[in-house]
């Protein structure tokens, strides 16, 4: 039998798949060719905006996985966790187009970026505040449960609470990918400055790359090897 496509949903659009998609507005998001200064302004928002919306959906991940902390359900955490990392991931592998934005063509499209920088990204803010949110729910966690967070490491890895604590580190450390990716790709389009001057983006950029959102977790792992290692010297 012939599937029937004709639209149901209401909005804009000769499809349903258009209408829901709201693909009208989402393909109206970039300039126009007779818009634009250079023809890569194309391939410089299609990345830009494809990353807001990966961020958009890590900020709401990690928010619900907040809350299932608050309600003191670290096993629901954890796939939440999951997704905004591999959001992050996928945020990154996007990074690689800008392989073919020459420094030159980069130079040339400036004049329609105005002031703009991705420092300014809303997607950023609103993870970075998320993560924080996130990290605060996993404290009131272990305080409530009167987990001493020294003894994580002891439990069973297996246990929701120490699968969690591991996608933390993994989430801060993909975070920490993404910024030595973007810093890779700064220094090849050019015009950021050297690493080591003080006050140039490219040092900006350097110093954040050891920028972690959950520190006492990171603490607890060098803890972890340190004791080991003298057990076995001794
Ligand atoms: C041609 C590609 C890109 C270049 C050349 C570039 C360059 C830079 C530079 C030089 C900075 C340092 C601060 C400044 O001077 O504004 C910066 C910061 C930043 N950029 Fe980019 N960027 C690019 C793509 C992106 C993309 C796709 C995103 C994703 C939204 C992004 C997000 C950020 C963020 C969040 C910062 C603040 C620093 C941080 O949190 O690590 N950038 N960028």
């Amino acid at each position: 039998m012939k599937r029937d496509h004709s639209p149901v949903l209401p909005g804009d659009g000769a499809t349903d798949y258009a209408r829901y998609m709201r693909l009208e507005t989402l393909l109206d998001l970039q300039r126009r060719p007779e818009q634009v200064v250079h023809r890569d302004e194309l391939l410089f928002q299609v990345v830009h905006q494809a990353a807001e919306l990966w961020l958009k959906l890590a900020t709401a991940e990690l928010t619900e996985a907040a809350a299932r902390l608050d309600a003191d359900d670290p096993a629901a955490a954890v796939p939440l966790l999951d997704r905004a990392t591999l959001g992050i991931r996928l945020v990154t592998d996007q990074l690689e187009m800008f392989r073919h934005l020459a420094p030159e063509d980069f130079q040339a499209m400036q004049p329609a970026l105005g002031n703009g920088s991705g420092a300014e990204s809303p997607g950023w803010r609103h993870v970075q505040s998320a993560s924080r949110r996130l990290g605060r729910a996993f404290a009131d966690h272990l305080t409530r449960q009167r987990i001493d967070l020294s003894a994580l490491r002891a439990r069973n890895p297996t246990e929701p609470l120490h699968r969690l604590a591991e996608a933390m580190v993994e989430w801060d450390e993909r975070v920490a990918l993404w910024r030595v990716r973007h810093y890779q790709v700064a220094i090849r389009i050019g015009g950021h400055g050297v690493a080591g001057t003080a006050g140039s983006p490219a040092n900006v950029l350097v110093r954040l790359i050891d920028h972690r959102f959950f520190p006492e977790l990171w603490r607890l792992r060098r803890n972890a090897a340190a004791a080991t290692a003298d057990v076995a010297a001794s």
